[in-house]
């Protein structure tokens, strides 16, 4: 089927099987390697794009269902010359290791930030519940989007 959304900005129309994956038409299709898959299943929050503004695991999501929707992916957070406010904090606060979770963590939190612009510590904790990192013991990034929101 045909499906129509808007992506980072910019309009895209492509063509995608019933059994695609959000995460494969970001990644394989359209190079957007920045959206990383972990687990594949819900698990890990690796894979979270936001769609219409909210957090969303783009494994769980079929490509069909983009189809008139606004997805934004960390390369439309901010980019090396211009971050995005939580790119910034999290390198500035050493909330980033090896990078594999960093991008899920980021759209999770700015998710978070939209709905609730001073988060506190157990709010942060709560938003990100669903984001696995197995490098950095999370306080680094409980730190950063704590400095992002204020
Ligand atoms: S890859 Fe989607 S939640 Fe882990
Ligand atoms: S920085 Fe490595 S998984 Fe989080």
């Amino acid at each position: 089927m045909i499906i129509h959304f808007s992506l980072n900005g910019r309009d895209v129309e492509r063509d995608v099987r019933g059994d695609e994956r959000a995460v494969d038409i970001i990644r394989e299709d359209l190079g957007l390697t920045g959206t990383k898959e972990g687990c594949g299943t819900g698990e890990c929050g690796a894979c979270a794009v936001l769609m219409n503004g909210r957090a969303r695991l783009s494994c769980l999501t079929l490509a069909a269902q983009l189809d008139g929707a606004a997805l934004t992916t960390i390369e439309g957070l901010g980019t090396p010359d211009r971050p995005h406010p939580l790119q910034r904090a999290f390198a500035e606060h050493g909330a980033v290791q090896c990078g594999f979770c960093t991008p899920g963590m980021v759209v999770a939190a700015a998710d978070l930030l939209a709905r609730n612009p001073d988060p506190s510590r157990d709010d942060i904790r709560e938003g990100l519940s669903g984001n696995l990192c197995r490098c950095t013991g999370y306080s680094r990034i409980l730190d950063a989007v704590e400095k992002a929101g204020r």
